[in-house]
């Protein structure tokens, strides 16, 4: 089942977009590093009307540094965008942004003509620790809920540097089902959308084939060839304890170990998805929501046709 979630601010930060737009530069958008393509909203491109972006890959250092590599590539090959990569760990992370945002708006970052900026990005992302560090205080709160970055707010980077907060966004519907699955794993959705079971194993099925060197040094499990993710699941609960009474494994909990290990990068640094990935799952999601809009229009088309609203067609295959 694919998952599915309430999008919380998002019709407000929307709106706060687009009254904003107007008078911005550069659009930095903050993505998770270790999923470059599931964290980046699809809608952004048009809400901004295609000013500038700057791609941040943010929490690099839980991520695959190769594949991080490969995302800035892709990233910084696409026109009007730039793209970095940024951790917390970074004590001076404003030298990096207002360096890179410059490159995208040479004309602005004066008293007379300040750089105007604008930061977005999915819940959780580390927005608020960011702002944090860019503003020396602990100018936002943050936390382990998803959206806890609530109101817009203006900070000055530097002189005639300006940068505008947005809440942490998600968009109401995914396309691409596997990115459901990789949001879910790096917490930026919230725990009530998702079963914890379903994540880790689809999380498995990917770590399985992508970083199997990865699972065996840290559950000392064998990966013999055909191991399906339920497999893996039972054999890391078996490992942990986390078994249930006539031997039973307990999922649940085995299911949250993986995800939190994945989550705090105890289970080494990885990124969820290539460039070359996303963009397979993006052309079947995209030709999947395709037929789903067609079936949508027909049992409309049939509703209307029921209810007399409209003619009935004289061929219906053209429906
Ligand atoms: P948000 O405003 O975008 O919602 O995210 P926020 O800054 O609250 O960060 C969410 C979590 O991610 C926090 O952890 C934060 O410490 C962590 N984080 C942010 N940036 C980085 C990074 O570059 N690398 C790593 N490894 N972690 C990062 P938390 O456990 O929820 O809170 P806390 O225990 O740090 O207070």
């Amino acid at each position: 089942m694919a998952i599915q979630w309430f999008p919380g601010h998002m019709h407000l930060t929307k709106k706060a977009i687009q009254e904003r737009i107007k008078e911005i530069d550069v659009v930095i958008e903050l993505l998770d590093a270790r999923l470059p393509g599931s964290s980046a909203n699809p809608m952004l491109a048009g809400l901004t009307g295609g000013k500038p972006a700057l791609k941040v890959l943010n929490k690099q250092d839980l991520a695959d540094p190769v594949r991080t590599a490969q995302w800035l590539v892709h990233y910084n090959s696409l026109p009007g965008t730039r793209a970095i990569g940024l951790d917390a760990s970074m004590s001076t992370p404003a030298k990096a942004l207002v360096e890179a945002c410059r490159a995208l708006a040479p004309s602005r970052g004066s008293m007379v003509k300040p750089m105007r900026v604008l930061i977005c990005g999915i819940p959780n992302v580390g927005k608020s620790t960011l702002i944090n560090t860019l503003t020396g205080k602990r100018a936002t709160k943050t936390g382990d809920e998803a959206g806890v970055t609530k109101l817009e707010q203006r900070i000055v980077l530097a002189d005639g540097f300006y940068l505008w907060d947005t809440p942490g966004m998600l968009w109401p519907r995914i396309i691409v089902a596997k990115s459901g699955y990789n949001l879910a794993a790096s917490g930026a959705i919230g725990r009530n959308a998702f079963e914890e079971e379903e994540v880790a194993l689809e999380l498995l099925d990917y770590l399985i084939k992508a970083y199997p060197g990865l699972l065996q040094a840290r559950y000392k499990v064998e990966l013999p060839p055909g191991i399906t993710d339920e497999q893996l699941l039972e054999d890391i609960g078996r490992k942990r304890g986390a078994v249930l009474t006539k031997g039973r494994i307990n999922l649940q909990k085995a299911a949250e170990i993986v995800i939190y290990e994945f989550r705090s990068g105890t289970l080494g640094r990885i990124t969820l998805e290539t460039p070359e990935e996303f963009a397979e799952w993006l052309v079947v999601g995209k030709k999947l929501d395709a037929e789903r809009q067609v079936k949508k229009d027909r049992s409309e088309t049939a509703r209307l046709i029921k209810f007399k609203k409209i003619p009935r067609p004289e061929n219906p295959q053209e429906t």
